[in-house]
């Protein structure tokens, strides 16, 4: 547990207020996307989180990793379920398939990804059937005290020896007493030919962001709408690379109907359905206005297998063909495919990632070598528009590219980073593609074999990121934008915390966390450009940044208190901003170093915005209080 915290030798306290002079001119242009998002399989963050589908285990698909099974589902009735893998499937892609055999009212239910979260909402099912059946299905959500919830009857189509799909609608009347809910399918045995049916992709959607078909749940939506996130960067993350060659993000296996997507075994201990596949991505961006960062596979598996060079074309076409898919006209071969699966403009990609922490899994040398070249070289013919970027820093970044920074620390270790990109070279823009306070301060070294660290952010590791955070703003032009990672967690199975957000069935119990609140308020308040400020000071324990949103001309002051014995007075002056200029002064407080937002609990973040006028030599006069975050910005 976070109980203990050292202090970096910087504690002070003020008498003199610290005196800042922000100059008019001279700072650099913010060609940063400044603040996004970062999206992976992690902790079922997709499948049991922002996808918004229902039935956990809905295809029954499997790897060798972890292999089909009927894990989720249950027996309804006098009822037996087996798993069967038939002569004639649904699809190749999909082979496996659950037999439901019995006398009577039989059938099966499924417990959601623990749970079901029910409202009175239309839901949206589906479901494939193959057997001889004269009756009617009834397809209901329970309470976990057999209360039903809502219900409804789907004429059977059922015929032997085809697969058909049936489709149903549920219309609760009320709102469950929690989310301990399960979804049920249930026939008349009875009525069979065969004395059972066959069953595959079961499928049930609450209402989804935009009420795209397939899509996102809505309360995480929301508080990533909220949060104003102008990049994603996805697949990932380790769920790019994958345990092995083999396991890796297949693009083209993430793409079209559902029953042609085979599934595949995440790096986080559970397999996915890839029904949020790429082009699910790009929707996302479109709906939450991001800018797409595509990270592509690069040659390197988790377990430490490379490609050679001398195999290396296939993946490097592979990515190129990934690309054309997404921005090719539809008289390429790949924007042709795209438009056959119903997505016909195409859309624009100005960043691509080539691979994930190549320096870790010993492919560094081989990125070093050869891999990252091989992509970069061939990414930049065909789109000298592409800012490439090297997934790691650790190397000589070639020509135009760019590279990726992670940092995962202490507090303390995320504040002596603060002037890290002042006198950084080589001068190559970074992404900091993964940034997040994991550990307190006496934790010692990371140990990296146990990745559930501190449960959620905390409020002095919150302040340490924005430390961090400030002198990467102070340097807008080198850095293409920053993410917190990994950024969601199902409190219900995870692998890895702390994360931005977290949540479980029951939407009303979504967690932002306290670095969601320091991210939200840096990220509405954009400066296009950063002004030189000098001071009465030296960084610590106040650090800030400075500058103009030009399109506002509002000027702007970004700061954090990182351990100070005191209230730091500040007096601030923006040249040309004269006497009687008001101000909003927003300041983010907690009630103690360790505060967390949980999961159904209260928001612990104290947000308080004053109106503040500027005195008679135009400046600004205000106190921040130790571990505070704060944003000054002229009206
Ligand atoms: O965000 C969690 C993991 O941390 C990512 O998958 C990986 O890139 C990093 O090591």
């Amino acid at each position: 547990m976070l109980r203990k915290y050292l202090l970096l030798p910087l504690l002070a306290s003020y008498g003199a207020a610290v005196t800042i002079s922000v100059a008019k001119s001279g700072g650099n242009v913010t060609t940063s996307l400044q603040y996004g998002a970062m999206e992976e399989e992690i902790n079922h963050c997709g499948e049991g989180g922002l996808y918004a589908e229902l039935i956990r285990n809905r295809a029954f698909q499997g790897s060798t990793k972890y292999p089909s099974s009927l894990d989720a589902w249950s027996a309804v009735g006098r009822s037996s379920l087996s798993l069967q893998t038939l002569a004639d499937p649904l699809s190749t892609a999909l082979p496996n398939s659950v037999n439901v055999k019995g006398t009577g009212i039989v059938g099966l239910a499924n417990e959601g990804f623990w749970g079901i979260d029910v409202r009175p909402q239309k839901y949206t099912g589906s479901f494939y059937v193959k057997g001889s059946y004269t009756g009617s299905f009834t397809a209901s959500l329970l309470s976990s005290t057999g209360e039903v919830l809502a219900t409804t009857k789907v004429a059977s189509k059922s015929v032997a020896n085809e697969w058909v799909q049936h489709e149903f609608i549920l219309t609760p009347k009320k709102k469950a007493a929690d989310s301990n809910n399960t979804f049920s399918l249930t026939f008349d045995g009875s009525k069979t030919s065969s004395g059972s049916l066959d069953f595959n992709l079961i499928s049930l959607f609450p209402p989804t962001w935009n009420d795209r078909p397939n899509g996102m749940r809505r309360d995480l939506m929301q508080a990533l709408a909220d949060l104003g996130p102008k990049f994603l960067r996805f697949p990932g993350g380790n769920n790019l690379e994958g345990d092995t060659i083999e396991g890796r993000w297949k693009w083209n296996e993430t793409i079209g109907p559902l029953k042609d997507r085979p599934g595949r075994a995440t790096t986080w201990q559970y397999g996915e359905t890839l029904g949020l596949g790429l082009v699910e991505y790009m929707q996302w961006c479109d709906d939450l206005g991001m800018e797409p960062i595509l990270a592509v596979w690069a040659g390197l598996a988790l377990n430490g297998e490379v490609v050679p060079e001398a195999d290396l074309d296939f993946y490097v076409q592979d990515a190129l063909n990934e690309i054309e898919f997404l921005t090719g006209s539809v008289d390429t071969e790949y924007g042709a495919l795209r438009a056959k699966i119903g997505h016909p403009d195409p859309w624009k990609i100005r960043y691509v990632e080539v691979g994930n922490e190549d320096h870790l899994s010993d492919g560094l040398s081989s990125y070093r070598a050869y891999r990252f070249s091989a992509f970069y070289n061939a990414i930049t013919a065909k789109y000298p528009d592409i800012q490439v970027l090297a997934s790691t820093i650790n190397m000589t970044i070639p020509g135009t590219a760019g590279g990726d920074y992670h940092l995962y620390d202490t507090p303390d270790n995320m504040v002596t980073q603060f002037d890290m990109f002042d006198n950084f070279s080589p001068d190559h823009p970074i992404l900091l593609g993964e940034i997040a306070a994991t550990e307190p301060n006496n934790a010692g070294n990371i140990n990296w074999d146990d990745t559930h660290f501190s449960m959620y952010p905390w409020w002095i590791g919150t302040i340490g990121e924005a430390v961090f955070l400030l002198g990467a703003e102070r340097n807008a032009d080198k850095i293409i934008g920053t993410t917190y990672a990994p950024f969601l967690m199902n409190l219900d199975s995870y692998q890895w915390s702390p994360t931005l957000l977290s949540f479980n069935s029951n939407p009303d119990q979504t967690a932002r966390s306290t670095s969601w609140h320091l991210y939200s308020l840096f990220n509405h308040n954009h400066m296009t450009n950063t002004l030189p400020a000098t001071s009465s000071d030296a960084f610590g324990p106040l650090y800030y940044a400075t500058g103009v949103d030009n399109k506002t001309n509002s000027h702007i002051f970004k700061a954090a208190v990182y351990n100070s014995t005191a209230e730091v007075p500040v007096s601030l002056t923006f040249e040309g901003v004269g006497r009687g200029t008001k101000a909003d002064l927003t300041i983010l407080t907690a009630p103690d170093p360790f505060a967390m937002n949980e999961v159904g609990g209260a928001n612990i973040v104290n947000s308080k915005t004053t109106q503040i006028k500027a005195g008679k030599k135009g400046e600004f006069s205000f106190k921040l209080p130790n571990l505070s975050i704060a944003v000054l910005a002229t009206q």
